[in-house]
């Protein structure tokens, strides 16, 4: 079900209210089967933090939750709530919603066959693998300046991720499975990643090639080397 919202109710922040009643018993049922096939895979696979945020919030595999809901949850934890668009929004609008404590979130859900992959995110993707690091105050306040530091690189012209610049010139897959993940010790380094002035990154930036999405170079340290399984083998783009 993916019926695009209309232009009377979609609100000029791209937000429209959760249209409830047009989730069938099949969109329900949907959503019990990814949330089911998800909770197993969890255990030794996501950290503790993503796990007591998803408890938190209550959200559980009987159906489509309520945003209003949750956001009431979510609002009590850590001054979050989350807000219904139609689909992905104009980059602005997305980091303007981060920047007031509000996450953004698809309201219609895949269709059956699309059970493995859908291109662009719907209701399950963002609630279940969003939403709960919204619980944790640390990540709560690292999204809210991300999207603060989104808005100020608009405003430069370059938008790009977090961290330092390996991550920064590092190309990303959105058809795939990324190819290279980088990881970080605790929330906290994450955060204080964010508070830096980026403006010196972007001048540099400007002046380094891009590095593919599964390029490993001279300065990285190889966690853990994957076998590849579930790459694309079209060129990055
Ligand atoms: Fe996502």
């Amino acid at each position: 079900m993916k019926p695009a919202a209309t232009a009377e109710n979609l609100r000029p922040d791209y937000t429209v209210d959760q249209p409830w009643d047009r989730y069938t018993a099949s969109d329900h049922q949907t959503w019990r089967t990814l949330f089911e096939r998800q909770a197993k895979l969890l255990p030794g696979r996501a950290c503790g933090e993503f796990i007591a945020g998803l408890d938190g919030l209550g959200v559980a595999a009987d159906g489509i939750p309520h945003f209003d809901r949750l956001s009431d949850v979510l609002e009590k934890a850590t001054g979050w709530r989350i807000v219904a668009v139609p689909g992905l929004v104009p980059d602005d609008v997305f980091f303007g919603h981060l920047a007031a404590r509000r996450f953004p979130v698809t309201w219609w859900i895949r269709k059956p066959a699309q059970m493995d992959y859908l291109q662009e995110p719907d209701v399950f993707h963002d609630i279940y693998g969003h939403v709960p690091l919204l619980m944790n105050p640390i990540f709560g306040d690292y999204m809210q300046a991300y999207g603060a530091g989104g808005l100020k690189a608009l405003g430069l012209d370059a938008l790009v991720g977090f961290d330092l610049m390996r991550i920064m010139r590092t190309k990303y897959r959105i058809d795939t499975f990324q190819k290279t993940y980088f990881a970080i010790d605790n929330f906290d380094q994450l955060f204080a990643a964010t508070r830096p002035d980026f403006a010196p990154y972007y001048r540099t930036l400007r002046t380094l090639s891009d590095i593919g999405a599964g390029e490993v170079v001279d300065s990285d340290t190889v966690l853990n080397r994957g076998t590849g399984e579930g790459w694309a083998d079209t060129p990055d783009t």
